[in-house]
């Protein structure tokens, strides 16, 4: 497992100046936001490398490429972040090696630190998604989650990733916020962390509270999240950019509505709260109602809601093959 000796070193401390700086340049945002997130990010967003996420990232594949054949052989993760993606795919049999890229090294750290411990066949690189330092026809699958609504021209990363790819290579991205999903899911968090932050300062609910430095610290990370988050999509738009971009076979598919709506407040009144003060009951609440209300968004509510309420999108498609 390796990562290139050329690659920067994180900058988990970012000073007030280059934070400043952020506010008027997204890709500094990113390395900023992220290097400070990466070693606390599998925690914050209850990643994990069982089970659990295991299943959870196959769903995501699934979702759109049930029918590919598998295993395939080399396998690149752009904006891997801690490897949540890949590292989950490569366990339940997408793929059998891995390079993980992401602007942030910070992340990229984490990302092969997690590789090492699962025993996985992965090396990393820091990566710019829109300039992808890799050969063309190298891959034979490219993946990534929740990274194409942060990259400025998601175009001309999408022409990258069939740059690289073999011809017939497949590219699946999963976790995009649809536009009304995205409208929905912030305003909820923003409720939630009012409320969750306002209560605790009162009476024997302030032992729920956290810190203030690491309210306050949380608040200058919500600032930056906005320079961050670029885009929202349609689902349908999404797809014909995939198009524009050269890429064939292009299939969506949207999930998490009744999820999301229990998902986007568990998330924030974690954050809110001290780590300690929730306990296995929380999590099996919190995984349980979230499981449960997946069904509900599969089984009932996508026969009678139109996909671009539903939060997450999923995207697939293919490098033309050369015959
Ligand atoms: C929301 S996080 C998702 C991380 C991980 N894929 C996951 O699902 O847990 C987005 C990641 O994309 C990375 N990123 C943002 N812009 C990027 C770019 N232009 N090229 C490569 N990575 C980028 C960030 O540094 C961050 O690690």
């Amino acid at each position: 497992m390796t990562t290139s000796q050329h690659d920067p070193a994180p900058n988990p401390h970012a000073t007030e100046e280059q934070v400043a700086a952020a506010y008027a340049d997204t890709k500094l945002a990113q390395v900023l936001y992220h290097d400070w997130e990466a070693e606390t990010y599998d925690d914050k967003w209850s990643i994990s490398y069982d089970e659990r996420c295991i299943d959870y990232a196959r769903g995501r594949f699934d979702a759109v490429a049930a029918d590919a054949e598998l295993p395939y052989g080399r396998a690149l993760e752009l904006g891997c972040g801690t490897g949540f993606f890949l590292l989950n795919l490569m366990q339940s049999g997408v793929a059998e090696k891995g390079s993980v890229t992401d602007l942030s090294p910070g992340m990229v750290k984490v990302a092969l630190r997690n590789a090492e411990n699962l025993g996985l066949d992965v090396d990393g690189r820091v990566a710019d998604a829109e300039r992808i330092p890799y050969e063309d026809n190298t891959f034979d699958l490219v993946v990534g989650h929740a990274v194409l609504h942060h990259i400025p021209d998601v175009e001309q990363s999408l022409r990258e990733v069939l740059r690289v790819l073999k011809p017939g290579g497949r590219f699946v991205f999963a976790g995009e916020p649809s536009t009304i999903g995205d409208f929905y899911a912030r305003w909820i968090s923003r409720a939630t962390w009012w409320a969750t932050t306002n209560v605790t300062k009162f009476g024997p609910l302030q032992s729920w509270r956290r810190p203030q430095s690491e309210l306050d610290e949380s608040s200058r990370a919500a600032a930056l999240e906005a320079v961050v988050d670029i885009h929202t999509f349609d689902p349908g738009e999404l797809a014909d950019l995939a198009r524009r971009a050269g890429a064939t076979e292009v299939d969506t598919a949207t999930e998490e509505l009744a999820a999301a709506v229990l998902g986007w407040p568990v998330r924030t009144f974690e954050a809110a709260v001290p780590p300690e003060k929730l306990g296995w009951g929380w999590a099996r609440f919190a995984f349980g109602g979230w499981k449960k209300l997946t069904w509900v968004d599969e089984k009932l509510l996508h026969r009678v809601v139109p996909q671009k309420f539903f939060y997450n999108i999923v995207i697939t498609g293919t490098k033309p093959s050369q015959d």
